[in-house]
């Protein structure tokens, strides 16, 4: 695992960015696997940034996020796919046909997990994998439990899970209770992961998850098992790691 403290949040972003430039530009059909969440926005805007200096090409590029709230009409402002629109897909060269998010308006979860893997896979699996951090350790809407969930599969949001997100949303009655993700083992079978995480309210599970015990309780920790992980975290979010 490479563990990279930076100084700040713009340093993390450029760095974290710097990683995925590298992947495009060794393979431009690269498979991004991308996720939502207030960490990644910075990055996001230095990718587009780069794409706008000629520095990138996204038109070969396919992608596949993590996670899409159950319910939720992919128009809605709250929705992920409207998150990835507004923060990396409309301000890039990207295929929109080539762009996957889970389908969370099929009501029929089996059917809408199956299919999401099924394409993962046959799009030859995931070159880089990027993943924010809950402050409980859950990765994609992996909450903690007892078991790793190999694959995408319909979830139900803990307590603290709503009240974090309710900040986005006009009511914590309007936050949805499902939602659909990849599992830890769609995850673990990226060819590389990067971890981002900033601000002291991380410091304690980034700890926990990089340097403490393997745990389906910290469904993050898994991760230290993994043969290529980046993980690069701002000053704070690094504050109890030397
Ligand atoms: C987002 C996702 C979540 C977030 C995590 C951290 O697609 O899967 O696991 O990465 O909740 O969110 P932020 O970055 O808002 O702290």
């Amino acid at each position: 695992m490479k563990f990279i403290i930076a100084k700040d949040y713009e340093e993390m972003s450029r760095l974290a960015a710097d990683v995925i430039a590298s992947v495009m530009n060794e393979k431009p059909d690269c498979v991004l696997g991308l996720a939502t969440g207030t960490t990644p926005i910075g990055l996001y805007q230095d990718l587009v940034k780069d794409y706008e200096e000629g520095k990138l090409d996204f038109s070969q590029v396919t992608s596949y996020n993590l996670d899409e709230y159950r319910g939720l009409d992919p128009k809605h402002p709250q929705s992920y796919r409207y998150f990835m629109q507004d923060n990396l897909f409309d301000h890039v060269n990207i295929n929109p046909e080539n762009t996957h998010v889970p389908d969370g308006a099929n009501p029929d979860a089996e059917a809408a997990c199956a299919a999401y893997e099924q394409a993962i896979n046959e799009a030859g699996g995931v070159d880089v994998q990027l993943l924010g951090l809950g402050h409980n350790g859950h990765i994609g809407f992996n909450e903690p439990c007892d078991v790793f969930p190999k694959e995408t599969h319909l979830v139900k949001l803990t307590e603290s899970t709503i009240q974090a997100n309710s900040r986005l949303f006009d009511s914590i009655d309007e936050v949805p209770r499902e939602a659909y993700t990849m599992g830890v083992g769609t995850i673990m079978h990226a060819k590389k992961i990067l971890v981002v995480a900033n601000g002291a309210g991380k410091a304690q599970i980034v700890h926990d998850a990089f340097f403490g015990e393997v745990t389906p309780q910290v469904p993050a920790s898994v991760l230290q098992f993994h043969p290529d992980v980046t993980v690069i975290v701002d000053a704070e979010a690094g504050s109890l790691c030397k």
